[in-house]
């Protein structure tokens, strides 16, 4: 039976092989619609077991259900197993191993005491009475003499300062701080930052240490780009070509739309402890040692948490406070083929952060390494024939949130290189990648750009280059391009504006919405070259990162004005498989004209956390269940259309048009007039969470309409802030 379940997953045959397919339609979609776009089925119930034979060995017996699995994992270029430690729930992982810390090169000579004159100098200014961003930016240039001269002890400095002002309890200080977890990157930020008077890399920097609410450490405004830079950032061609032609691509055998399922954000944790405490006090919940202090001293052997001091008990299938057991991803995998009415899908986008979140102290370039190992391999076998294209999300890097510009002096700009190497290997030997194209993601921070059908190009960027939390992008902050990863995608346009094609650009962090994620001017850039190139060439925008069904809107001339004729091209953000934070898990299908490349519809399903405790006394595993298709529950556009720019005959959304960034602009429109579909929204923001706010009073209604219309982080920051977010 087991071995008869698990080859039956192997070919998404489930539904016949187990007993009783689920096959009934749920959500607020009308029929029609779907069967308008092909056959898809509504419903899918996983089986119990896990699909046991997609990994060769387990380092326990996967089969229990009372412990997550934990699969023997070889490393791409055969050299190694991965250890039992990187998964064991009740051992805390080595984390990064010292050789992992990376210095800034000397400057020059250390003056002898060079540390005890920057300990003073720092005491003075945090003694002073001068504003806390004052204190800040002196406190930088003070630091940046010991970091150009004595990078190696800088760590120490930061666990001294930490421990001294109370900023973290000691052991967190030393943790955090140790050379290879963040103290030798943060020495690095000191040493090749620019401090001097006319440079804004301070400024960025005292804007997140010190925030802006308290004080005046506001950011710089944008630096401007003029007409002077914007043509020479197209070299010369700053017109588009007055005609182009859409239909690039050629139909597929049946004349079927292809089949692109876009997943995001997995997060997979290979440490989920399942008996444990899911709504925790303490680092990170579902885990061994986590505890909740309203009814735990915290005091106990990892793993033996008496039930009494629990809170809310981790489940086999997930939590909401936590990230995705391995039970949960494989489920969420068996179910694609199957609400694909059957058929393996033709491509798959996955638009990054595999990797658990947890302390840095625990993220080890292990740990990156073998979380994408196991994902690609069980996606390649559970998906079948399509190929996978990936983004590299702020998650899939150790340490976290970090990637290194090229530019960067010393020969730094390769400390990450391990990283994207790791994953064009993999790529090219999942059989995703030529050699070719593997070598172009070594080359440009695992970002890449491919022709998977005729006529479409993805063009894939690493977008940590515009993520605040990128400690590199406080380097050369007035650069909005100081990576080159905005080069290298511009010229990836023009080139494909020659070769007439059409482009989806594929990334992790989102752009816009209400600005608190990107930076400025990279962010303010990509919006111009999306003007430039949209809607002729780029078709479609793909990104995730915030877990939440959201999507920006990119309008002519820096959006001034937002009427539905003006809008050129959408991102989608993609839900997250993640259940972090009380949101339900989700993965969507879309269908897409195989000429055009542009998406017709989207079916998005999802599964609801709060069945998970029920589970095991049932006989079958998640439930996954149908949310919507966005051209049901968005494309009646009758309340708003008789005073809109682009108004479209009776007020529908022609079933032969594309969701195209009109189709989200008209919707917009309509939210204006018709409130409630942006408490509708919300809903799907969090997939039905019963944890999701509603969005029902003007302020908000306002607000998220505005974060929809903001494509770049300066447009989304002039939206009332508060309301972008459904978790908590
Ligand atoms: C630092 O910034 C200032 C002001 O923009 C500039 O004049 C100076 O050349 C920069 N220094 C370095 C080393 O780049
Ligand atoms: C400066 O920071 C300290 C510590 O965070 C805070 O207590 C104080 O209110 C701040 N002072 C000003 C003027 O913002
Ligand atoms: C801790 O447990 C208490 C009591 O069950 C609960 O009210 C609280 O929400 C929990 N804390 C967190 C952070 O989940
Ligand atoms: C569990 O709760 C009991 C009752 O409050 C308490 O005495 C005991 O110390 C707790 N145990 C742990 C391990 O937190
Ligand atoms: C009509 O549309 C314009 C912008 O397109 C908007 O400013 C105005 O409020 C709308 N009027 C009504 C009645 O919806
Ligand atoms: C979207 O499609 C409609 C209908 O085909 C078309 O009128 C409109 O110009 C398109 N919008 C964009 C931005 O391509
Ligand atoms: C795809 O779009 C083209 C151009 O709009 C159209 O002619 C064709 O019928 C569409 N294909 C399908 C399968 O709908
Ligand atoms: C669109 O909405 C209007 C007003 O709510 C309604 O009368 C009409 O039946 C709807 N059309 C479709 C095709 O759903
Ligand atoms: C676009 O608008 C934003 C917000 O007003 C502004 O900061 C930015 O400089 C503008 N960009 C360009 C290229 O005009």
């Amino acid at each position: 039976m087991k071995v008869a379940a698990s080859l039956a997953v192997l070919f998404g045959l489930v539904q016949l092989a187990t007993s009783s397919p689920a096959r009934y339609p749920v959500g607020p979609r009308k029929n029609a619609a779907v069967e308008g776009y092909g056959q898809q089925t509504s419903a899918y119930t996983a089986p119990s077991a896990f699909p046991t034979s997609i990994f060769a060995s387990y380092y326990n017996a996967p089969e229990s259900m009372t412990a997550e699995p934990r699969p023997v994992v070889t490393d791409v270029a055969r050299t190694s197993v991965f250890p039992d430690i990187l998964a064991n729930p009740t051992v805390l992982p080595p984390g990064p191993s010292p050789s992992e810390a990376v210095y800034p090169v000397p400057t020059g000579a250390a003056t002898p005491d060079v540390a005890d004159q920057v300990r003073a100098e720092l005491t003075n200014t945090f003694s002073s009475s001068a504003a806390n961003c004052t204190k800040c930016t002196d406190a930088l240039k003070t630091a940046q003499k010991l970091a150009q001269q004595a990078p190696e002890q800088i760590p120490g400095m930061l666990v001294e300062l930490c421990k001294k002002y109370n900023y973290k309890s000691a052991a967190t200080c030393e943790a955090t701080y140790a050379p290879q977890v963040l103290g030798s990157v943060y020495a690095q930020v000191l040493s090749y930052a620019n401090f001097s008077e006319g440079s804004t890399d301070a400024q960025y920097i005292c804007n997140i240490v010190v925030g802006s609410s308290t004080s005046s450490c506001t950011l710089p405004a944008p630096r401007e780009l003029d007409e002077g830079f914007l043509d020479d950032w197209f070299r010369g061609q700053r017109i588009p070509p007055t005609e182009y032609n859409r239909n690039v691509g050629e139909p597929t055998k049946n004349n079927n739309d292809l089949r692109v399922l876009h997943m995001s954000d997995i997060h997979v944790d290979p440490r989920f402890f399942v008996g444990g405490e899911a709504a925790c006090t303490n680092g990170r919940c579902c885990r061994a040692d986590a505890y909740n202090s309203t009814l735990s001293s915290g005091k106990f052997t990892q793993g033996m948490l008496p039930k009494a001091n629990i809170s809310e008990v981790s489940t086999y299938w997930g939590n909401f406070k936590c990230d995705t057991p391995w039970s949960l991803v494989m489920a969420l995998l068996e179910a694609v083929t199957p609400l694909n009415g059957g058929e393996e899908v033709d491509m798959t986008i996955h638009t990054g952060d595999m990797v658990v979140h947890d302390l840095a102290q625990y993220v080890s370039q292990d740990l990156v390494k073998y979380t994408h190992q196991s994902l690609y391999d069980s996606i390649r076998k559970m998906l079948g024939k399509g190929p996978v294209f990936n983004a590299i999300g702020n998650h899939d890097s150790a340490p976290s949130d970090f990637a290194s510009q090229g530019a960067l002096p010393d020969g730094r700009s390769d400390q990450l290189s391990w990283d994207w190497d790791n994953l064009a290997r993999l790529w090219e030997s999942e059989g995703w990648f030529n050699h070719k194209e593997a070598e172009q993601a070594r080359k440009h921070y695992a970002g890449y750009s491919v022709t998977p059908r005729k006529g479409l190009r993805i063009v894939a960027i690493n977008t940590d280059f515009w993520y605040k939390n990128n400690v590199f992008n406080m380097i050369h902050t007035q650069n909005p391009d100081y990576s080159g990863s905005l080069r290298f995608l511009t010229d990836e346009l023009l080139r494909a504006e020659k070769r007439n094609e059409r482009v989806w650009i594929v990334g992790h962090v989102l752009t816009g919405w209400d600005g608190s994620n990107p930076l400025d001017n990279p962010t303010n850039l990509f919006y111009q070259i999306v003007d430039r190139f949209a809607p002729h060439v780029i078709a479609h925008i793909f990104f995730g990162h915030t877990h939440e069904d959201q999507f920006n809107l990119f309008y002519a001339n820096n959006a001034t004005s937002v009427a539905a004729d003006k809008a050129k091209a959408v991102s989608f953000m993609a839900p997250s498989v993640t259940p972090g934070n009380n949101v339900n898990p989700a993965l969507r299908i879309m269908h897409v004209n195989a000429t055009t490349y542009e998406v017709m519809d989207y079916h998005q399903f999802y599964t609801q956390v709060p069945t998970f405790p029920q589970l095991p006394s049932s006989q079958h595993g998640p439930v996954f269940e149908y949310l919507y298709s966005a051209r049901d529950a968005y494309g009646n556009f009758t309340a708003s259309n008789a005073n809109s720019s682009h108004p479209t005959p009776g007020g529908v959304w022609p079933a032969n048009a594309p969701l195209n960034a009109t189709f989200w602009a008209k919707l917009t429109e309509e939210m204006h007039a018709t409130p409630e579909l942006v408490q509708q929204f919300t809903v799907f923001q969090g997939r039905n969470s019963p944890k999701s706010p509603k969005c029902t009073d003007d302020k908000c209604v306002q607000a998220k309409i505005c974060y929809m219309q903001s494509g770049s982080a300066p447009l989304g920051k002039k939206c009332t802030q508060g309301y972008g977010s459904v978790q908590s």
